[in-house]
């Protein structure tokens, strides 16, 4: 196992009711004017930001609000945001809604306090260190951003989707009330569930060696997956199978599977070049492209794919791990099918005649390649794109 240093300080408010102690949470973490940022409208239909709203004038907090960011947030919404956030002095961002309206607060958190352009942190990766603080309230099971030190915006200008992290933007306390998820379309259930297990794939995939721990807590959110996913399709107002689903999505991605190994994240790039250019949803970019890039991996460790197989699926190992892991990347397929993904990029809208493109435009490391447990150039990349075309 590698060393870490691990601090995840969210607190989470988890279960019915919870959003009701939104204006006590920002309280307690010193927020005195609030900005309520959240997206196209969904929370105004169920009620969700009245609610929100009534808990802060409780608490007789003053806000001010910012809607309309749109899934793969843009940058213009975010200079937005800083603008009204410097006018009306607010000292703490309240995301209300999924993932993008989350990374949006984080980019008006980081930029309200920034000296230049918020924009130079997300295109060079460069980690934020200061920021307002930032609280949720999640509506969409996914991006895990609830939790995690990151963030993921596309510049307008140059349709370029970059994340940064820091753990300036971890936010202070995230409110996860599973009812608020029943009115998900089954798509963005679908895609969020297939963003979910990718976050668990991407830091599974490791050539680190003796890490049982949080090889087997990957093993056990991947069957919680497997086993709630298909539950919620079928009966979205299903309580119990919508709480586990949420609190994997947390676990996913605050990295406590993460932690001592390391973690390959290609699959991740190669699908924000597709957010980026074509507007796909990022879980089902994800749901088509993971087998794709198994496909790649699968050669250079059988015996880890042969493991999932047998241990995620119950494929038994018949002595062969290529074809045993073969079969699990092909149930993984099947799975991702079975909830409404689509199976190849031709039906998300994308062009083949772009894929060099996008290779090409993938932030590589000094050494010229993508992803840890493999190693990727944009070659390589564009090879993936067409077997899944
Ligand atoms: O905008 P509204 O009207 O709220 O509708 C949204 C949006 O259209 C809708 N929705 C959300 N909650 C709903 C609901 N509709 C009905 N009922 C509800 N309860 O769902 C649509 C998609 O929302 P969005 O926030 O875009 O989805 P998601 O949470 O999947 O976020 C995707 C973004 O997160 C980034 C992705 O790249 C993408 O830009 N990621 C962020 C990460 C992070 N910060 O750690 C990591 C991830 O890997 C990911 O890259
Ligand atoms: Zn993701």
């Amino acid at each position: 196992m590698l060393n870490f240093e691990f601090c995840s300080p969210t607190r989470f408010l988890f279960g019915r009711n919870a959003e009701e102690k939104t204006g006590e949470m920002i309280k307690k973490y010193g927020g005195t004017k609030v900005l309520i940022h959240y997206g196209g409208g969904s929370v105004i239909r169920s009620g969700l930001l009245e609610r929100v709203k009534g808990s802060l004038e409780k608490e007789g907090i003053p806000s001010v609000e910012l809607g309309g960011v749109q899934p793969n947030p843009r940058s213009g919404l975010v200079y937005q945001g800083i603008d009204l956030c410097r006018r009306e002095g607010v000292d703490f961002v309240l995301a209300v809604g999924g993932g993008s309206v989350i990374d949006s607060a984080k980019a008006i958190a980081t930029g309200v306090l920034a000296e230049g352009d918020f924009w130079e942190y997300w295109e060079k990766k460069t980690p934020v260190r200061n920021a307002l603080p930032i609280g949720t309230v999640l509506t969409l099971p996914a991006a895990g951003s609830e939790a995690s030190p990151n963030s993921v915006i596309t510049n307008e200008k140059t349709l370029i989707k970059r994340g940064t992290a820091g753990d300036a933007l971890r936010p202070r306390f995230s409110v996860l009330n599973p009812e608020l998820t029943y009115t998900l379309p089954a798509w963005q259930t679908a895609s969020g569930a297939s963003d979910i297990i990718a976050h668990i794939l991407e830091r599974y995939f490791t050539n680190t060696q003796e890490v049982e721990v949080t090889d087997r807590l990957c093993e056990a959110l991947l069957l919680t997956m497997i086993k709630q996913t298909p539950r919620v399709i079928a009966d979205p107002k299903c309580y119990e199978a919508r709480a586990n689903i949420m609190w994997t999505g947390t676990l996913a991605h605050n990295n406590v599977v993460g932690v001592g190994r390391e973690q390959d994240w290609a699959t991740h790039a190669i699908e924000h070049e597709l957010s980026a250019l074509y507007d796909v949803t990022h879980g089902a970019g994800l749901a088509v492209l993971f087998p794709a890039w198994m496909e790649k991996a699968l050669i250079h460790d059988p015996k880890r794919f042969a493991t999932m197989a047998t241990r995620i699926f119950g494929i038994p190992n018949d002595g062969d791990d290529l074809r045993t892991g073969r079969k699990g990347i092909q149930a993984w397929r099947e799975f991702f099918k079975s909830i409404g993904m689509p199976e190849n990029l031709r039906s998300l809208g994308v062009r083949e005649e772009d894929f060099e493109y996008m290779a090409n435009r993938l932030l590589l490391k000094n050494d010229g390649t993508l992803g840890n447990f493999i190693k990727l150039t944009p070659k390589d990349v564009v090879e993936i794109y067409k077997s899944c075309y």
